[in-house]
């Protein structure tokens, strides 16, 4: 993990440098259309606002969680007591990014939906309730995690299917479950070669109108490096990095293109 200045500095020049926050020079249709209608979208319905209300809760939660962290991303000091709340602090998507995957779900339509790493299930619940009619499965390797995330998703009438495991070993298994995959939210174990690993096996699953998107591109070097491995890869045909977030496209009606779009 880089440190917080580099991440900071990283971030001032994306936002120097990003642009199209309105659509203006973009030139593909659908690259605007996804600008105006999902990224620009404002406007929150009352499903989204249950999500917020289950988020500001658990936010706050001072209940002691124990285990021990897999893969790379936050990590704690061996003396911290970890909260649900410093979990979702630290590394569940904000209202920000979970507004963003809500709306590009009511926007793409997708039900085939797979998620690597559930948490404490904050993102899930976004996916859930834009898509509750969904074949939605989410993995996270820490059963202890597992059990809060189910907690979070009772409160909601969609079933997601939660897997206990490890993505090294239940990601093909889980993916064999599926005939094709819609949409896919990459959100655990921030190495390089297991990233580029579970991209490939997601892979063979995609079709035309696939989305994958990949949480903290600009997190790490090994992060940076697996982003552009993946934006480059022969099968993508866009890319849009609105910083915290890519986003991958497969559409072979496009054009190949890179997109930093100001978010
Ligand atoms: C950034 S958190 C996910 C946050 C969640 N998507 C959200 O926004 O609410 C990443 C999760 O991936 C899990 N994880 C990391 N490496 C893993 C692995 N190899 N197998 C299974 N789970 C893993 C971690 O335990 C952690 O809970």
């Amino acid at each position: 993990m880089i440190s917080q200045l580099e991440y900071a500095l990283k971030y001032i020049k994306y936002w120097f440098f990003a642009k199209h926050k309105k659509g203006h020079g973009i030139h593909s249709p659908f690259i605007y259309k996804l600008i105006i209608n999902v990224l620009n979208n404002k406007s929150n319905d009352e499903t989204l606002n249950k999500v917020f209300d289950v988020y500001n809760k658990l936010r706050k939660s001072k209940e002691v969680l124990e285990f021990d962290e897999i893969g790379a991303g936050t990590s704690y000091k061996k003396s911290e007591k970890i909260t649900i709340g410093k979990i979702v602090k630290r590394s569940s998507i904000n209202r920000k990014y979970g507004k963003l995957i809500y709306n590009l779900i009511k926007y793409f339509n997708p039900t085939e939906i797979l998620e690597l790493g559930t948490s404490v299930g904050i993102s899930s619940a976004y996916i859930a309730q834009a898509a509750p009619r969904s074949n939605f499965k989410s993995i996270e390797g820490i059963e202890e995690k597992i059990i809060i995330a189910k907690e979070t998703a009772s409160g909601f009438k969609h079933h997601t299917e939660f897997i206990h495991g490890n993505f090294d070993n239940t990601v093909d298994s889980v993916l064999e479950k599926y005939d094709k995959l819609d949409l896919v939210f990459f959100d655990g174990n921030h190495k390089k070669q297991s990233t580029l690993n579970y991209f490939n096996s997601c892979l063979e699953k995609r079709h035309n109108e696939t989305i994958f998107i990949f949480d903290d591109i600009h997190w790490s070097d090994e992060m940076e490096e697996a982003w552009a491995e993946i934006k480059n890869h022969p099968k993508v045909k866009v890319s849009v990095d609105i910083f915290r977030m890519g986003l991958i496209f497969f559409r072979k009606e496009l054009s190949y293109q890179h997109y930093v779009i100001k978010f």
